[in-house]
């Protein structure tokens, strides 16, 4: 279905936020790393953002945590090989930094996968009932990100929304109160500035209201499990909004920005730099003057691809060179920050296309958690969706129309049975 809406042939019903997992296509959400839209009425936040939705303020962090990625910059560029396939969505810890010095106002963060030890305020006994192999890493605390777990209690959300364990689960987090000057959060984190908010709280001898977070994931999309859930939320126009105090926290960050695979720590209390990032009103100021006033994020989505046909045998082709997508030049110009992908790299690409060493086939990659040919099958009898054709965007005038032969559909065998009852009943 993804080539229809890709084209505009199909439109999403409602605004569709999205942040990356671990089963993406890694090098179009890099080309996008500040946020784009993936399609028209389909928008990806990037690698971490900030976003406004009528009265609410929606914090989302892309990818998954793996410690021994999280302190590298983002250095993956495609052609993937097989470790930077992997390594292109796991998070970074400038991304996070950036977010931890957001005011903590937040109504809803979405991330991918949970915050650590957030199953610790819920229902844990139901939830190793339906998996019960995350018996070990729950009761060792090891289960979720630890970096989520951090911007949790950091920014204390009314609402945080997360995927990635393929179980419905809900908790109700109960946030430390915290004296302060109504920066409650800041003292939640003792990694950075913490100490000295924290400080900052006890001599002003004034209490902030403790705050909670209604934390909810849900299962996998598929026939029969509780993947969707519905929540009446704001009010307000229904537009897009970039967060002013976001974009100036990109502003003034963008140093950190790295391409490169050595560590990279951020700056804390006691470094020779500035390590405190929250926004002064003279730098918001100078954000408004340097981006404009007007915040909506511009419907500017444009192919940029030949969309797939439906017939090609996808796993046969090569990968696609690094790019960027003209939506992340347009905003990098305007708010006058880099995008990584563009910067200095250690891989040349072949402009024609061939002889890259580090390319690979894609048919010669492995799939990341099982054998794939174990855990596949292909569902020859279709879908019973009628062909259509592409009406191609005037902005992508090469490419031309076509008619998409209806997708084989291709699912983990464990499922088939589903997939199976669901086709004959
Ligand atoms: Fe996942």
């Amino acid at each position: 279905m993804w080539p229809w809406y890709y084209c505009g042939q199909l439109t999403a019903p409602v605004l569709t936020l999205v942040v990356g997992g671990n089963h993406e296509a890694s090098n179009y959400m890099q080309s996008l790393a500040y946020g784009g839209w993936l399609a028209p009425n389909i928008y990806f936040v990037g690698y971490a953002s900030v976003l406004r939705f009528g009265s609410l303020r929606i914090g989302a962090l892309s990818g998954i945590y793996n410690g021994h990625d999280y302190l590298k910059g983002h250095h993956e560029r495609p052609p993937y090989d097989r470790s930077t396939m992997r390594s292109a969505y796991h998070v970074r810890n400038v991304d996070t930094f950036r977010l931890k010095q957001l005011t903590p106002d937040m109504d809803i963060f979405i991330s991918h996968d949970w915050p650590r030890g957030v199953y610790h305020h819920g229902n844990v006994e139901q939830l190793l009932s339906k998996k019960p192999f995350f018996r070990d890493e729950v009761e060792s605390n090891k289960l979720g990100s630890r970096p989520a777990e951090e911007l949790l209690k950091r920014l204390q959300p009314r609402f945080w929304f997360a995927a990635h364990l393929h179980v419905k689960f809900s908790a109700l987090v109960q946030h430390e109160p915290v004296a302060g000057d109504g920066s409650a959060a800041n003292a939640a984190d003792t990694s950075r500035a913490g100490d000295v908010d924290a400080e900052k709280a006890a001599t002003s001898g004034t209490a902030a209201a403790a705050r909670t977070t209604r934390f909810l994931a849900l299962d996998k999309c598929l026939p029969r499990r509780r993947y969707m859930q519905i929540l009446e939320l704001g009010d307000g126009p229904t537009e897009l909004s970039y967060d002013l105090e976001w974009l100036t926290v990109l502003r003034t960050t963008d140093h950190l920005t790295s391409v490169s695979a050595a560590p990279q720590y951020m700056p804390g209390p006691g470094c020779n730099q500035r390590f405190d990032f929250h926004p002064s009103a003279e730098e918001l100021a100078a954000t408004t003057a340097a981006w404009g006033a007007d915040l909506l994020v511009p419907r500017d989505f444009a192919v940029t691809a030949p969309p797939y046909d439906g017939h090609s045998d996808i796993r046969c082709g090569r990968q696609p060179a690094a790019a960027t997508d003209p939506q992340t030049s347009r905003f990098c110009a305007r708010l006058g920050v880099r995008a990584d992908i563009t910067l200095d790299c250690d891989r040349t690409l072949d402009p024609d296309g061939g002889g890259d060493p580090a390319e690979i086939a894609l048919d010669e990659d492995e799939d990341e958690d099982e054998d794939e040919d174990a855990m596949f099958v292909i569902d020859r009898r279709g879908t019973g969706v009628t062909p259509v054709t592409l009406a191609v965007t005037p902005a992508s005038p090469d490419v031309t129309p076509v008619t998409l032969a209806t997708p084989a559909k291709k699912f983990k065998r464990r499922n088939q049975a589903i997939y199976g009852a669901e086709a004959d009943g």
